[in-house]
């Protein structure tokens, strides 16, 4: 019986190469999507596959697939993987460990001249992360058709860029990769991550069975009052949006976390215009990210957000728009996938438990047209999204064999 195992070290050395793509100065990554780090990312990858004699595709949004043929070409894929874009201060394992050890796994197989039934796809979503263009999601959401990439052509990315020509540029830096539609066919679909949050660690466990994804809201808030100089417009002449904003967050952050230890609720980006020091603003402009398990709490915050909101511009003599820009549902995986996952675990006796996972992911979406679930491995204090993020590798191997068993017991399973 052939020893079926991954190549370690060669994991572990693409994993710090891929580290040296978008490196920031403190040892994180900043490979935004559809940006030149992101291309040399996916530009590295296609060359791998390449080199190994893997077919190499790509659809309209850019989602990269390498491909392994089984005995019977008709039969859809097997899909493993993740993304390879980051956040703008992301730590080197977001993604990029999903998407190299699923490339480890279809190695691994060939190297180990596995011959399955079907063929093995790994695949790398375009955009998961959402940052730079939003939404998240966008690669896996139009590959699903959850979503028409028509109305995203003419966004602008946070630093001004025309995603339109971004994502030209990226489809155009893979000749090799040939084309083709969204929605092909998917037998399962596996992916691997970092937890991104601190229970595995804390409970020494490490393989999470993942068997669902919490519910995510993007809520865009403007609250709008009079410019006026910072100097001679006194308290009552002052009709200040900032103020409103600040009273309004103040007393969400009392109201919703405290309350409820599931509820999320998140001020990542912030835009006061015209942005003078010394005008009191026009405007001002904040996102805020709400996560729930539960969809009817989800509908709860969102209103409670809405309220307080328009309270305190109210009480500014400002006037408050709020408008959901990215609403993802939660989402429940595959019992059989999950099982699959928790049987590999135990053949390699590695301990797992069952999880919801806290953060989004392309699985979310791939859930709604094949049996998918996902593997989470420990990062250190749970911290993600950091340029501080660190898996230790013993994790990384233990993921990526754990995904390995999976795989081909996926593989097997008849059509
Ligand atoms: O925001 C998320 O949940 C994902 O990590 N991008
Ligand atoms: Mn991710
Ligand atoms: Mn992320």
């Amino acid at each position: 019986m052939i020893k079926v195992d991954i190549n370690g070290e060669r994991l572990l050395d693409r994993m710090r190469v891929f580290a040296e793509i978008g490196a920031t100065p403190a040892g994180g990554v900043n490979r935004q999507a559809l940006s030149d780090g992101d291309r040399a990312a996916r530009r590295l990858l296609c060359d791998l596959a390449l080199a190994r004699g893997f077919g190499v595709f790509q659809d309209r949004m850019a989602n990269l697939f390498v491909r392994r043929e089984g005995r019977n070409p008709s039969r859809p894929p097997v899909l493993i993987g993740s993304h390879l874009d980051s956040q703008p201060t992301g730590g080197q394992f977001d993604g990029a460990l999903g998407t190299l050890s699923a490339f480890e796994v279809l190695e691994s197989i060939d190297d180990l001249a596995i011959e399955t039934d079907g063929p093995i796809e790994v695949v790398a979503w375009t955009n998961e992360e959402g940052s730079r263009f939003a939404p998240g999601v966008m690669g896996s959401m139009a590959f699903t058709g959850t979503a028409d990439p028509a109305a995203w052509q003419s966004l602008t990315g946070a630093d001004g860029a025309s995603f339109a020509d971004e994502l030209a540029a990226t489809l155009a830096a893979l000749p090799e990769a040939t084309m083709r539609p969204f929605g092909t066919p998917v037998a399962a679909y596996l992916e691997l991550h970092i937890e991104q949050g601190p229970s595995l660690e804390k409970e020494n466990i490490p393989i999470g069975v993942v068997t669902g994804v919490q519910g995510t809201r993007w809520l865009l808030v403007t609250l709008s009052g009079q410019a006026g100089h910072a100097g001679t417009t006194s308290l009552a002449y002052r009709r200040d949006p900032m103020v409103a904003a600040a009273a309004a967050l103040h007393q969400l952050q009392e109201a919703i976390m405290p309350a409820d230890a599931q509820a999320r609720l998140t001020v990542g980006r912030m835009m006061t215009y015209p942005g003078s020091i010394n005008a009191i603003p026009d405007s001002v402009v904040f996102s805020i990210d709400i996560r729930h398990p539960d969809p009817d709490r989800l509908d709860g915050i969102e209103a409670e957000v809405r309220r307080v909101c328009e309270e305190q511009a109210a009480s500014q003599q400002c006037s408050c728009a709020v408008v959901r820009t990215f609403d993802m549902p939660s989402a429940t995986f595959s019992p059989v996938v999950v099982e699959t996952i928790e049987t590999a675990a135990r053949s390699l006796s590695l301990a797992s438990k069952r999880m919801v996972s806290g953060a989004f992911h392309d699985a979310l979406f791939l859930a709604r047209v094949a049996p998918s679930a996902m593997i989470f491995v420990p990062c250190r204090e749970g911290l993600s999204h950091n340029e501080a993020e660190y898996v230790a590798p013993e994790h990384i191997l233990s993921g990526a064999r754990v995904m390995l068993e999976t795989t081909i017991a996926l593989a097997r399973r008849p059509a």
